[in-house]
């Protein structure tokens, strides 16, 4: 089955193609990164528009390098959720327009669920039940996975997304939008000595994270201390230890808590090197492999959605009728295995 992949669900206009037999065929990415950094963060409407713009020529390209026509594909699947409603949009009127046209079964994606599932685009793939620890701009979250479809939030943050505090903390040090991959190249110059910050909520038990904290103890260093290039640097690698020893302390909880042989990692944070050389470590401790999508696959891109939609269009699952809809907010935990009737269609 050979089916399209079509993530909007932000700032990334993601296209691929995935076959169930061959696996990826094609995969292609616009990022919007440079339209969105003058303003220092993504502007929804900006952000819905220029999916518009993208989405139909990466569609084009994705199925030229595949060397298909659109009349070969077995399905269509697109990112339903959670996300900006303006730009999930996007994406789902193109999927379900092309569905209707074509003939095609589309099939609207839970975007934690791709993320979570993209391990399984890579050769290593990891054998259910595993402990996935999805670290994006928008969630942060240990789940429980049993099988596909199946996962029990094991703990989540209570505030601020690990991937929005490396956002909010670089930009407090200077650093250009997306924070995450700018922040990480300035720690790799830090000192790693000279500020010792805290490990939030790790000095109890349970698997909630809070990242707030750290935004607001990065405010006060900036402030007291003078913000020469190594101070920031220092400043940087204390405040990426601190959020990479925190998810470490917590996914060591989570392994040894479960008794499952398998962690793994995904969503943008996921392509941080540091926290995936320590979770590397955390995990041969406890006799675990962790599993990773490659660096780009970590964060947001159409491969993961078209994996995602296959496994339940494989099953049979697909939209009714014509409509579609997007969801800002829609819990992972509400989903239910392939194929299997969700309890409420509509979810917010
Ligand atoms: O999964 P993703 O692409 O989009 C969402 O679904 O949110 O994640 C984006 C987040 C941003 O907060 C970005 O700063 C962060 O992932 N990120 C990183 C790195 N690359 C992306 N954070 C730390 N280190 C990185 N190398
Ligand atoms: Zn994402």
């Amino acid at each position: 089955m050979r089916v399209l992949g079509i993530e909007t669900s932000c700032d990334e206009t993601g296209v691929a193609v995935y076959c169930t037999k061959r696996g990826l065929l094609a995969h292609a990415l616009f990022s919007q990164v440079a339209m969105h950094a003058a303003y220092g963060g993504v502007v929804p409407e900006l952000a819905s528009r220029d999916h518009v713009r993208k989405l139909l020529p990466l569609i084009r390209q994705v199925l030229d390098e595949a060397g298909m026509r659109p009349a070969d594909l077995d399905g269509i699947a697109y990112t339903r959720g959670p996300g900006l409603v303006g730009a999930l949009l996007v994406g789902g009127s193109v999927a379900s327009g092309l569905g209707y046209a074509l003939g095609l079964p589309v099939i609207g994606v839970h975007h934690m669920e791709a993320h979570l599932l993209a391990p399984m685009l890579e050769e290593a793939q990891p054998e259910f039940p595993f402990v996935a620890l999805l670290v994006s701009g928008g969630h942060t979250m240990l789940v429980q996975v049993a099988g596909i479809g199946r996962y029990r939030l094991l703990g989540q943050s209570l505030d601020d997304a690990a991937g929005e505090a490396f956002d909010k903390t670089a930009k407090l040090l200077q650093l250009p939008y997306p924070g995450g991959p700018a922040l990480e190249k300035l720690a790799a110059e830090g000192n790693p000595g000279r500020y010792r910050f805290p490990r939030p909520m790790t000095d109890r038990p349970g698997l909630d994270f809070s990242f707030s904290g750290l935004k607001t103890f990065t405010r006060n260093m900036v402030q007291a201390e003078r913000g020469d290039s190594r101070t920031r640097a220092d400043i940087a690698r204390a405040f990426q230890d601190a959020v990479v020893d925190t998810l470490a302390i917590k996914c060591r909880r989570a392994l040894e808590q479960t008794g499952v042989g398998g962690l793994v990692v995904s969503g943008g944070v996921g392509a941080n090197r540091a926290l995936r050389a320590r979770l590397q470590e955390v995990a041969a401790e406890q006799g675990a492999r962790v599993y990773y999508p490659r660096l780009e696959l970590c964060t947001d891109n159409g491969a993961m959605v078209a994996l995602a939609g296959a496994l339940r269009l494989q099953a049979g699952e697909r939209q009714e009728g014509n409509g579609f809809d997007a969801v800002a907010r829609w819990p992972l935990d509400s989903l239910r295995p392939p194929g299997e009737p969700t309890p409420s269609r509509r979810v917010s």
